[in-house]
């Protein structure tokens, strides 16, 4: 029987070594939440990078094998210096900051590049190890973008397919990458490419017209001979896990296994009138915490009404560390969470409540369930699934969303209420509209947007994508390679 094969750079779980023992936990992020759904169904075998360095997994190399193929993954390993070079290197320090339109924080160094060149490679052997007659492989992510046509040139017949998660960019900021033709190339090795939303698509489209010079009808690629189409597919978020989770939550009450959580619960039935504005991100430049901090401040001092009634709980789990960026970041996060808390404190009400680290799934879903608000601010984000989670989760159909246009998500959340994440009067004066909106227009909202994410789930979403492929791969028999 054919099998579908997930290829991203990381794998859903994190390995680690602790004496003798092989232990695991969820890797964090919108790709990785998505498609764990996606693999717990189907026919799939996901190939990833375990997380460890092949130094630091020393002889635990067959043990790691064979506890990842009891999952239906196989391990990618790593080197420290490809971690260093490709992992926090190319593909966070020169495309991750590129395709957010981070430009200043854009660093390219040949050294980098040939590190991606070769871990791409590495992936593509990978995967043509394991792939049999009639498979279908499905590439995933900025960190993989050569692998498409790495695999095409050895294996004109097998369908591949290729989703980004991230934005991608305007071509005027495409065009600056040195690799730029590369990396077009690379993924044009595809038979369809897919992106969260329209304008991705587009800004694609563009780059390829005018940078590879291929001509475009409609929303298919002529690739020297080849065709590859390019479309949109929105992730979506599996809505009935979460809204099923929520309402079991609601009934049992029961205790959970961060303090943090079960705190929460306490000062709400200790202070039922006190209201809880939430946001949750991993902490990355392109989310807009320090805006949203400040959005805070600025609201706490243009409405005084508010002190000792509202709470920011803001949860960030740990990212990237390695990359200098986003150390600086959590020193910033750090200093104005204090300035804030420092300038508001009370004796028995602090204004921010800030965690820095990850939380199992339960907790979250029980932190979605009892906050008023949810505030998500980004500055660039490719689609943000804690935005679709928080809609999930309220079963009451209460909640208001407040929601950054510049997320991918504001597409389909019309009825989220949208601001500018550089606006602070507006994300200020949307905090007071938020917090005294009438019962029956939060539901009004909450009603049609869980009426779309309940239709629009993570299954429809990789069904659609996978369906397309195979309709892409029988109407446009491929000759050979790009
Ligand atoms: P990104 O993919 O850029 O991290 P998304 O919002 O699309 O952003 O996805 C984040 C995912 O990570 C969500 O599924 C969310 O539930 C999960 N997540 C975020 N923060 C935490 C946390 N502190 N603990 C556990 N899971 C988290
Ligand atoms: C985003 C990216 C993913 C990535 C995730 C977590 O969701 O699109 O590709 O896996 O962030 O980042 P990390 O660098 O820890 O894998």
């Amino acid at each position: 029987m054919s099998k579908t094969i997930i290829v991203s750079n990381r794998l859903p779980v994190e390995f680690k070594i602790s004496g003798n023992r092989i232990q695991s936990t969820p890797s964090v992020g919108g790709l990785a939440t998505g498609l764990k759904s996606v693999h717990a169904t189907g026919e799939s075998l996901w190939i990833g990078w375990p997380g460890l360095t092949s130094e630091q997994i020393g002889d635990f190399d067959v043990a790691l094998n064979r506890t990842a193929s009891e999952s239906r993954m196989a391990n990618v390993f790593l080197k420290q210096a490809e971690v260093r070079d490709f992992y926090f290197g190319f593909s966070n320090k020169s495309l991750w900051p590129l395709f957010h339109y981070f430009l200043e924080y854009t660093l390219y160094d040949p050294k980098q590049w040939d590190a991606y060149y070769r871990v791409n490679q590495k992936y593509a052997e990978c995967v043509l190890a394991h792939a049999e007659e009639g498979d279908r492989i499905w590439i995933h992510d900025y960190q993989l973008m050569l692998v498409p046509s790495m695999i095409r040139e050895k294996r004109p017949d097998v369908s591949i397919g290729f989703f980004l998660h991230i934005p991608f960019p305007a071509f005027e900021i495409f065009r600056t990458c040195p690799w730029r033709d590369e990396l077009l190339s690379g993924l044009l090795g595809a038979d369809l490419i897919g992106f969260h939303t329209y304008d991705y698509v587009q800004h694609f489209l563009n780059s390829v017209k005018r940078i590879k010079g291929f001509s475009v009808k409609f929303n298919e690629v002529d690739a020297n001979g080849r065709t590859v189409k390019v479309d949109s597919f929105p992730m979506g978020v599996d809505f009935n896990k979460f809204h099923f989770s929520a309402a079991k939550y609601e009934v049992t009450g029961q205790q959970f296994q961060s303090d943090l959580v079960n705190r929460l619960q306490d000062h709400l039935k200790q202070y039922p009138d006190s209201r809880l504005i939430l946001s949750i991100d991993r902490l990355d430049y392109t989310k807009g915490i320090p805006n949203r901090i400040r959005a805070f401040q600025y609201f706490l001092e243009r409405h005084p009404e508010y002190i000792g009634k509202v709470r920011l709980v803001m949860l960030a789990v740990p990212s990237r560390e390695d990359v200098p960026q986003y150390r600086k970041l959590k020193r910033e996060t750090d200093e104005l969470v204090g300035r804030v808390n420092g300038k508001f404190a009370t004796i028995d009400w602090t204004p921010i409540w800030y965690f820095y680290r990850s939380l199992p799934y339960e907790d979250l879903v029980a932190l979605y369930t009892t906050s008023h608000i949810a505030m998500i601010t980004p500055l660039r984000d490719g689609m943000n699934l804690v935005a679709k989670e928080y809609v999930a989760t309220r079963i009451e159909r209460d909640g208001v969303l407040i929601l950054s246009e510049m997320a991918g998500a504001a597409n389909e959340l019309s009825q989220a209420l949208l601001i500018n994440p550089e606006n602070m009067n507006q994300i200020s004066e949307t905090l007071d509209q938020a917090l005294r909106m009438p019962l029956e227009e939060q539901r009004h909202r909450m009603e049609a947007m869980q009426k779309r994410l309940s239709r629009y789930t993570i299954e429809k979403w990789a069904n659609d994508f996978v369906t397309s492929l195979e309709k892409t791969v029988r109407n446009t028999p491929n000759p050979a390679a790009c």
